[in-house]
């Protein structure tokens, strides 16, 4: 069900789950201060849409990782401000999220206004394992409100009270957030158009063993940086000195190499590194082949022959998915990979080819290194929501509203 299927919303009390979950930092002031909104701006649309048509809304969010109790460095109050500067309306903040802060200020709301609760997570029945716990702070939600609507396409992988018990407790809608995200993935997984490139990075091959699985079966095209790469560089008899490297990984990566082969998947590794003496911008560094690797030196990104293999790597391709940066992008000596990335996909993005760039971290560093989003095809707010869906598994924030 769309937004629309739920009929007149005008005074009715709308939850809706939105994926708040930005990074923060603290500023010279020592308050916290959002240094990516780009999960805000994404929710703000739907959010609008329901306050102009006159509903009195109630979003739901997390932030971080805290464990079922309250903790102020963790709380929403910052996002409240910056959100209600991006709707142009005040935004009440309730002081927690189900007890008496959240009922007075829904109960004080009236059409058109827009409350948010405190961090879900404050609450241990959002995350915990039973589903009876689960069910008890769900229905907690659920009593403050008249309908739901799921628009945190970064959660909808997540078995949580909010994203999945609540849509069996309430009439259900998909917010326009979540439609948009999985009407672009199902392109990315139904006949994309060819050659279809993946771009992976991060720090850990272990998060992307599914997804990697999955592409070999899928994708043309396997191009590997970020941290994860020196796995691969091992498996390939390379020596990778103090760069992160998963050794209990090293075999299954080996068989994706063959099992790549064999299927005619061409997979794309750096040539040449950026190897540093420490993990810091001050650090020593120089450029070095892959096959020497100081022992004593880490790679902290891929080299400029390897950005420019890349990006010929990329320059044909019709479909591009990214997820994950090339290197520290967030120190400028170990920017470049990174950048190289991103370049090659708004040059290719202008001659009509679909990019997408998934995850909080790649579309912080594109954002960081000077790009808009409008310069790709599209921007997820789902770091291990579009990795899920592109693993092909079932998303149990989506099933449960094709159930509802
Ligand atoms: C994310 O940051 O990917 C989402 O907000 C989900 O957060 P989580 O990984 O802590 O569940």
């Amino acid at each position: 069900h769309s937004i629309a299927d739920l009929g007149d919303l005008r005074g009715k009390r709308v939850l809706v789950r939105s994926d708040l979950n930005v990074p923060l930092e603290n500023d010279s002031t020592g308050s916290p201060a959002i240094t990516d909104d780009g999960r805000i701006r994404a929710s703000v649309p739907t959010i609008k849409s329901l306050s102009d048509a006159g509903a009195r809304v109630i979003v739901a969010a997390h932030l971080g990782r805290p464990k079922g109790v309250p903790e102020a460095k963790y709380s929403l109050a910052p996002v409240a401000t910056r959100l209600g500067e991006l709707l142009g309306r005040d935004v009440t903040f309730a002081t927690d999220t189900v007890g008496e802060g959240a009922r007075s200020a829904v109960d004080g709301a009236g059409e058109g206004d827009v409350v948010l609760l405190e961090n879900l997570r404050f609450n241990a029945g959002e995350t915990a394992k039973s589903a009876e716990e689960r069910a008890e702070f769900a229905g907690q939600l659920a009593s403050l409100a008249d309908v739901f609507v799921s628009d945190g396409f970064g959660v909808v992988h997540r078995e949580q009270a909010s994203v999945f018990d609540v849509a069996r407790l309430l009439p259900s809608a998909v917010g326009g957030l979540v439609e948009t995200e999985v009407d672009v993935l199902r392109r990315l997984t139904t006949d994309p158009e060819r050659p279809y490139a993946v771009v992976l990075g991060g720090a850990k091959v272990s998060d992307k063993l599914a997804v990697i699985d999955n592409l070999i079966q899928t994708a043309d095209r396997l191009l590997i940086g970020g941290g994860m790469v020196f796995t691969f560089l091992k498996a390939q008899g390379h020596e990778v000195g103090k760069s992160l490297l998963e050794q209990d990984q090293v075999d299954t990566v080996k068989g994706y190499l063959e099992q790549a082969q064999e299927r005619g998947v061409e997979i794309v590794l750096p040539v040449d590194v950026v190897a540093a003496t420490e993990f810091s911008a001050d650090a020593e560094h120089d450029v070095v082949a892959v096959d020497a690797i100081p022992s004593e030196r880490m790679g902290l990104d891929i080299g400029p022959e390897s950005s420019t293999l890349f990006a010929e790597k990329l320059a044909d391709c019709r479909t591009v998915f990214w997820n994950g940066p090339m290197g520290a992008f967030e120190m400028e000596p170990y920017a470049a990979g990174t950048a190289a990335i991103a370049k090659a996909l708004v040059d290719i993005t202008a001659d009509g080819a679909l990019t997408v760039v998934g995850g909080g971290d790649s579309a912080a560093a594109v954002r960081q290194l000077g790009f808009t989003d409008d310069q790709f095809g599209h921007i997820s707010t789902g770091g291990g929501a579009s990795l899920e869906y592109l693993e092909g598994k079932q998303l149990p924030g989506l099933t449960v509203l094709d159930e509802s």
